[in-house]
């Protein structure tokens, strides 16, 4: 997918970031080389130790200042209110309970802090589509597909959890019409009014 253009998703998802970053899900650390040099540090939280191995190697290699720990989405380690970004590229799809995740995310940012998100969704405005996303979600995909989900609604689960998005990029990726090229690329922030 990186070779095929993902790329310069991943580029636009952390441009712009500032100070200390929480990247949650980092898989074997695809975005690590393109953090901008305003990040100062990137903790990367990834709890499948095989995936972490791989994310280290990738983290020495990598411009910015990166650390790789254990943890889930539900359950970051860190204080409240410590960190400037947390970011989320290809995760929420796989998390149990993503109102959970995001929650937790929102207890850890700063204020004036921002999520950034990059995940294939609900693909809206296609019916049959989503007819093929629901079927493959309530069916046999999860399970082959490390619990991964094709047909979430993603931005308006970023909302649920109290959040007020900023910018919203629809596109497809890769340009074709499948259960899983409807992306999103999201920026939003901390609601004053959760809900
Ligand atoms: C499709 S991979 C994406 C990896 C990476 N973010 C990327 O962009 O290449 C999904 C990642 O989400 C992680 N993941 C799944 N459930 C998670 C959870 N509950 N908390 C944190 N990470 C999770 C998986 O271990 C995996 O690394």
């Amino acid at each position: 997918m990186d070779r095929g253009g993902l790329v310069e998703h991943r580029q636009r998802l952390l441009a712009g970031l500032r100070g200390q970053v929480v990247e949650v899900g980092a898989g074997p650390g695809g975005t690590f080389p393109h953090y901008p040099a305003t990040v100062a540090e990137v903790l990367a939280v990834e709890p499948e130790p095989r995936l972490r191995e791989i994310a280290r190697r990738a983290a020495a290699a990598a411009p910015a200042r990166v650390e790789v720990v254990d943890g889930t989405a539900e359950r970051l380690p860190l204080p409240d209110a410590s960190t400037d970004a947390v970011v989320f590229c290809l995760v929420l799809c796989s998390v149990a309970d993503p109102v959970a995740a995001l929650t937790e995310a929102r207890r850890v940012l700063r204020p004036g802090g921002e999520l950034r998100v990059l995940e294939h969704v609900r693909a809206d405005g296609h019916p049959r589509l989503v007819r093929v996303q629901r079927w493959m979600d309530a069916t046999v995909w999860p399970r082959i597909a490390g619990g991964c989900h094709v047909g979430r609604d993603t931005t308006a689960v970023v909302r649920r959890a109290g959040f007020t998005l900023d910018r919203v990029e629809r596109f497809r990726f890769p340009d074709a019409a499948t259960p899983f090229s409807s992306h999103v690329l999201a920026v939003a922030v901390p609601a004053t009014e959760p809900g």
